[in-house]
């Protein structure tokens, strides 16, 4: 089991919903945090608050990821803190919800830029230096359940999330040898800012799936530290992700098109 006494995580996206849980949880087992995401006046609020209550470091640093320079840029300012990451939550994610051609392309490379390219350098730049280090080290993917299926009008959001879940399936069995776990999160339905911010509404039996950022990211955390490859949080979503991973794809596509209308 991979402690996290006395680590450094870092993690994206901690401004709120599934990445501040994750922030808060890894606060309370002793390990200091690096937080990343835009809104610096809620993340300050969140260092205060955490260190106040765990007396652990917690540094801020806020970061545009649809910015082609922003992951080496967080690199570099750690670095010249002296500050090395033990464990890294790549966590801030976005979507869209409408037509393909209506939602404006911009939206959807901004979706893309944070959801694979800034995930993929930031493992990428970590992992080497958990390696040069030569320590153990934790990284999390955040995914969703919508990587295991196409699902029409959440078009590139799905697309960017099954490209999440295989890079972190791959990860996980090549980083063994260096001593790297890495763990897939695929939730379903959590209630956050997420669906507001994409522009989705639920209001049917689905509802009824939605969990809390607060037990996603405690079934996460413990995934992690076990080093299981994929964790999908909830009886209801591993049964449905059970489903779509043997579903002969006129299925999966039936399924897709049910997600969101
Ligand atoms: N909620 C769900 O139903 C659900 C289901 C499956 C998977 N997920 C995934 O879970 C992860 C967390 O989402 P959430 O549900 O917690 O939603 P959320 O409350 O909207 O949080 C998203 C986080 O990502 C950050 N972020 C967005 N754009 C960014 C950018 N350009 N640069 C830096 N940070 C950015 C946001 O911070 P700022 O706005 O302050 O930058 C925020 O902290 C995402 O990857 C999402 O795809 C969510």
């Amino acid at each position: 089991m991979y402690n996290f006494q006395y680590k450094t995580a870092l993690i994206t996206g901690a401004s709120s919903g599934i990445g501040e849980a994750f922030a808060e949880q890894l606060a309370a087992q002793h390990c200091n945090l690096v937080i990343v995401a835009r809104r610096l006046e809620r993340l300050q609020q969140l260092k205060a608050r955490l260190e106040q209550q765990h007396g652990i470091k917690v540094t801020v640093i806020s970061s545009d990821l649809t910015q082609p320079s922003a992951a080496n840029d967080i690199y570099q300012q750690l670095q010249s803190q002296g500050i090395q990451v033990d464990v890294l939550v790549n966590n801030a994610g976005l979507g869209h919800h409408g037509k393909f051609i209506e939602v404006p392309v911009g939206q959807q490379l901004a979706t893309l830029m944070v959801n694979i390219n800034a995930l993929t350098e930031l493992t990428h730049i970590f992992a080497a230096d958990m390696k040069a280090r030569g320590q153990s080290g934790a990284i999390l993917l955040v995914a969703s359940i919508a990587a295991y299926t196409p699902i029409p009008l959440f078009a590139t959001y799905a697309a960017s999330k099954s490209y999440v879940l295989s890079l972190g399936q791959a990860l996980n069995k090549e980083l063994k040898a260096d001593n790297i776990g890495v763990t897939v999160l695929a939730p379903g339905g959590v209630a956050t800012e997420f669906m507001d911010h994409a522009g989705q509404t639920i209001d049917d039996w689905r509802t009824k799936a939605i969990m809390s950022a607060t037990d996603v990211a405690a079934e996460a955390l413990t995934a992690l530290a076990k080093g299981k490859a994929v964790i999908v949080p909830g009886v209801l979503n591993k049964a449905s992700a059970v489903f779509l991973s043997h579903a002969p794809s006129v299925v999966k596509m039936a399924a897709g098109e049910m997600a969101t209308h």
